[in-house]
């Protein structure tokens, strides 16, 4: 299991028993089947993509989150949920293919991305092929909240990513606005994740989405703070990749809030050496280490609802380790 061996999750297996590091493998080769049973070169370009790596988090909340739920009683239910998890991964991995498009990324994970090898029309159709692979393995679920959840994830996905792109190059975005984007373009897919293992695991699925979306903000800010201040030789993208496509972020946002010389920076005339200089001078400024805080409490409020959740407390014990893993990645 290429994906989650070489992470941290690794730890989570332990903690999560014997039948969580069974579901997980049996996931990824879900998700690998379901990526190259598409038809044509978008199915080639698919099952690469998934292959490319990925830390398949979404999946594994759904599978945490379930537990030895009800799920485990028989077959099919056990399949619905490996499906279920599956399917987010693959929602995940389509919006991967055409967010490279909207940033004309050369490569993501360190390889070539599909919209520099092939162009950005059979990026976008390798995702469309993935987004509609998910939804048809789902379809066949007999439980409709099954599509529901992962349809509107879908829709956030998209509205968030829009309001991404609306909001490109400027620099007064307010925090409100910068969390309206976050929860759309990444933390309803967590959630969605989340309610999904809820439904299989009999938790509540209010408490298991919070956690799912408290979690997801945390990763997007830690995600945008890596793109300033990560070792381009771990995360495998120079630093300031977000600016250099307008992209701006809660640690730019915040310092042009305050100071001038930050609100004054011309994000179009940007080259890369620039960029590194200017995610010098937002680390010296000390926004980055605020949205750190920020998204260190985001993760501390999703622990405190994951110690409060019913059942065994093997669940409770993986779930609190993949939150921290969450927390300690660098790439
Ligand atoms: C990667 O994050 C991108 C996202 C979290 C979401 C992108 C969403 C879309 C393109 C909408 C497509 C919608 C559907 C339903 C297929 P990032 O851009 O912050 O980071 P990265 O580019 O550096 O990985
Ligand atoms: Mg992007």
């Amino acid at each position: 299991m290429a994906a989650s061996s070489a992470t941290p999750v690794a730890g989570v297996l332990g903690a999560g028993g014997p039948r969580l590091a069974e579901r997980v493998a049996a996931v990824d080769a879900l998700v690998a089947v379901l990526a190259g049973a598409i038809d044509g070169p978008a199915g080639v370009r698919a099952a690469g993509l998934v292959a490319s790596g990925g830390k398949r988090l979404r999946p594994l909340l759904t599978l945490l989150l379930a537990g030895d739920g009800p799920a485990a009683a028989d077959e099919a239910g056990e399949r619905s949920l490996r499906v279920a998890a599956a399917a987010t991964e693959l929602i995940h991995v389509a919006t991967l293919a055409h967010d490279d498009v909207l940033d004309r990324a050369p490569t993501r994970r360190g390889v070539p991305t599909i919209w520099s090898t092939d162009g950005a029309e059979a990026a976008v159709a390798t995702g469309d092929a993935l987004l509609a692979a998910a939804f048809e393995a789902v379809s066949r679920d007999a439980r409709p909240e099954v599509s529901a959840i992962l349809a509107t994830a879908a829709s956030s996905l998209a509205a968030g990513e829009l309001m991404q792109r609306a909001d490109a190059f400027r620099l007064d975005i307010t925090v409100e606005r910068y969390e309206q984007r976050v929860i759309g373009k990444t933390a309803a897919l967590f959630e969605a994740a989340c309610r999904l293992g809820a439904i299989h695991g009999g938790v509540d699925a209010e408490l298991a989405g919070s956690i799912g979306r408290d979690l997801g903000i945390a990763f997007q800010l830690l995600d945008d703070l890596l793109d300033i201040e990560g070792d381009p030789a771990v995360t495998g993208k120079a630093r300031g990749t977000d600016l250099l496509d307008g992209t701006v972020t809660l640690p730019l946002a915040l310092a042009a809030a305050r100071d001038p010389e930050f609100a004054a920076v011309k994000l179009r005339e940007l080259d890369e050496p620039a960029a590194a200089e200017l995610c010098d001078r937002l680390i010296a400024s000390g926004t980055c280490d605020e949205v750190r805080a920020s998204a260190l409490g985001r993760v501390e409020v999703a622990q405190a609802a994951i110690a409060a959740l019913p059942g065994p407390e093997g669940r409770r014990q993986a779930l609190a380790l993949a939150a921290r893993a969450l927390v300690d990645r660098s790439a």
